[in-house]
């Protein structure tokens, strides 16, 4: 190997395949690295890890990966919200980028091995998610429940809609979806996420449990005070910390919160150590 490929601060160039619509100002990269070692040595990636993607000419910012290490593609679900992320919105199927990565902890599921897995997702939230839950699908007898509980305002900003039939369909998760607005297609639960765990028949198990919870700063603030109502322990939900990493490695401080570096110690982390950073989500 060389020193050059060594280096981790040295983006790779990537090809964009196919771009899919998700949500308003959201869409899915389809992509591949142009050199297949490179592609080999990415494809270990663990769920809740993130990388680093460049655009020519306007710059490089963070992205979750989604998918799960057990599925074929690679992809990012990418909002456009500045210059970086509106150059990848802009670029067609056969152009190139550059990524670096994979970075930062990511969720240890090997050690969640025999517990209940609860998702709760709002919103774009689902995007660090997806990947766990489809981890845990490829690997369903490893856990003993798994429960996936997601939320959007309306039916339109419903992520990942494919996925999600095939989760409501799967014998293998329980899927439960709600809107805050229904429209006259949806004929499904409204409420906020939190509202889904007082549906009849929903039982939500808080011994031997992990609560993977992601999604915007109200929703999670609601959802955290329900779950440690329920008994759930403050070291037993975890979530994903979003911080505008630069170089991604523990270098440079820019994500730093408190004594934590969020591109190493995080992005993942659980509610106990987020009340001890401080850190006011
Ligand atoms: S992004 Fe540079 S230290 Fe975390």
């Amino acid at each position: 190997m060389s020193a050059a490929s060594d280096n981790v601060y040295l983006p790779k160039l990537a090809v964009l395949d196919r771009v899919v619509d998700e949500i308003a100002e959201v869409k899915t990269f389809y992509w591949h690295f142009e050199n297949p070692d490179e592609q080999k040595a990415f494809r270990r990636f663990r769920p809740g890890q993130f990388a680093q993607v460049s655009l020519f000419g306007a710059g490089e910012f963070p992205a979750s990966l989604p998918p799960s290490p057990t599925e074929h593609d690679t992809f990012f679900t990418v909002r456009n919200v500045g210059s970086c992320t509106a150059a990848l919105h802009q670029l067609q199927p056969g152009e190139r980028f550059a990524v670096r990565g994979p970075y930062g902890n990511g969720f240890p599921m090997n050690q969640y091995a025999g517990k209940n897995l609860v998702f709760v997702a709002g919103g774009i939230g689902l995007i660090p998610l997806r990947s766990c839950i489809v981890y845990a699908l490829a690997h369903r007898d490893q856990f003993a429940s798994l429960q996936v509980f997601y939320g959007a305002r309306t039916p339109r900003e419903l992520m990942y809609r494919d996925t999600l039939r095939q989760w409501e369909q799967s014998a293998g998760v329980e899927c439960h979806l709600t809107v805050d607005r229904a429209g006259p297609d949806w004929s499904g639960h409204v409420g906020v996420v939190g509202s889904l765990f007082e549906r009849p028949g929903v039982q939500l198990p808080v011994a031997n449990t992990i609560a993977f919870v992601c999604g915007p700063p109200v929703m999670f603030r609601f959802v955290i005070k329900d779950l440690l109502a329920m008994g759930l322990p403050e070291a037993c939900i975890v979530s994903t910390l979003e911080r505008y990493m630069k170089c991604g490695v523990g270098k440079c401080g820019h994500c730093c919160i408190g004594v934590a570096y969020v591109c190493v110690d995080g992005p993942v982390f659980t509610y106990e150590q987020i009340k001890k950073l401080g850190e006011d989500i």
